[in-house]
């Protein structure tokens, strides 16, 4: 887009996975407090993002209020309390007549709800594809896109529209990501009525690597890292496969009451920084046998970061192979252990190392 934001995949938290329409004010000034507090913005989580049911009503003139009850503040004041924190304020809207929690869509409002959101201070809009009867959605996300540039403001901006009119062949001039999926839930595998478990979305989005580039990305959704369906492994593998797809980062997460054990995975750094790399290519899965996976990624600087995946119920002895890399037997290079924080020494040829159960091994590879 244009727009020239997200160079890297946007980092950040959103309301929806933990507190889906349990929110208010206070809800987002304590996470705002906790994303400053526990080092996840200075780390990189720079957007606070708002989901669905934060409206009130419109008003006579058609323009959007708050609810006075959750945000008897007002939005404006919100962005300006996140702001003050060194973050940036994305909030929710839907390309239909109504939000998929049933508030106001922002069908036949485009324009006016563009001005809205610019004169609150919004620098991100997650889009949403609800109650669109027969809407394009190429021309619907290029409305809304086109309305927040006559703003003048730069806007992020979100398409969730899960995937099903393909939008990573048309959107990348529209939006910055758009979802590939339908909705991730807090599971290991599986449909559980109209979302999925974490590896049925990594199965969907992997496919998509080459579609990805700095400005625009696919999103496999936000993060249930923390939120207690899968296990601290589970939540690493979790991790370190969205940092592999350059996807956003997320949390979706109560970042101001979190374990250390979910602090230490959304603040590993060494994986943030996979995810970040400047080069902005999406990784991808070069090897599978059985339940082991072999995932690389090419990162900038010749640099590469390899993953070691176990699915299975039992440890597995997985290698990751030079040629996979695309590097020569003969090459020397450096080897991290990005979940031990520990550097291995230089190698020839491959990395072997036993995985754990649901659990992964990731590497950065050093010429
Ligand atoms: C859809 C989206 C979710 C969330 C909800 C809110 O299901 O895919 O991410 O925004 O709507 O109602």
């Amino acid at each position: 887009v244009a727009n020239g934001l997200a160079q890297t995949p946007p980092m950040g938290w959103n309301s929806w996975n933990k507190f889906a329409c349990n929110i208010s004010e206070k809800t987002i000034r304590d996470t705002a407090d906790a994303l400053v507090a526990n080092g996840m913005k200075q780390a990189g989580y720079t957007y606070l993002v708002i989901d669905d049911c934060w409206h009130g009503e419109r008003d006579a003139r058609g323009f959007i209020t708050a609810n006075a009850k959750a945000f008897p503040s007002g939005i404006k004041a919100l962005a300006d309390y996140v702001h003050s924190k060194g973050l940036k304020f994305g909030i929710y809207s839907d390309a239909g007549t109504k939000t998929c929690g049933g508030r106001p869509g922002s069908q036949g409002h485009e324009y006016q709800d563009a001005i809205t959101y610019a004169s609150w201070g919004v620098d991100y809009l997650k889009y949403d594809w609800c109650s669109t009867g027969s809407r394009n959605a190429e021309e619907a996300y290029a409305l809304m896109s086109d309305a927040l540039r006559s703003t003048g403001r730069d806007v992020l901006l979100s398409l969730c529209e899960w995937g099903t009119n393909k939008p990573w062949l048309w959107a990348s001039k529209i939006g910055n990501i758009w979802r590939t999926t339908a909705d991730i839930t807090d599971k290991w595998s599986g449909k559980h009525g109209y979302a999925l478990g974490m590896l049925d979305i990594v199965d969907l989005n992997e496919p998509l690597w080459p579609y990805a580039a700095p400005g625009h990305w696919n999103d496999p959704d936000m993060l249930e890292v923390g939120n207690g369906g899968m296990t601290t492994t589970e939540y690493r593998s979790h991790f370190s496969l969205w940092a592999m797809m350059a996807s956003p980062l997320i949390a979706g997460n109560d970042v101001a009451n979190m374990s250390e054990e979910t602090r230490a995975i959304l603040l590993n750094s060494d994986v943030i920084a996979v995810d970040q790399d400047r080069l902005g290519r999406q990784g991808r899965r070069v090897a599978k046998d059985g339940n082991g996976e072999v995932w690389v990624r090419t990162l900038a600087d010749g640099k590469r970061a390899a993953l070691l995946f176990n699915r299975g119920e039992t440890p597995v002895r997985l290698t990751v192979n030079w040629a996979q890399l695309d590097y020569p037997a003969g090459q020397s290079l450096k080897l991290r252990d990005l979940w031990a924080h520990r550097d291995l020494g230089a190698m020839k040829g491959s990395y072997a190392a036993t995985v754990e159960p649901h659990g992964v091994v990731m590497v950065t590879l050093t010429p």
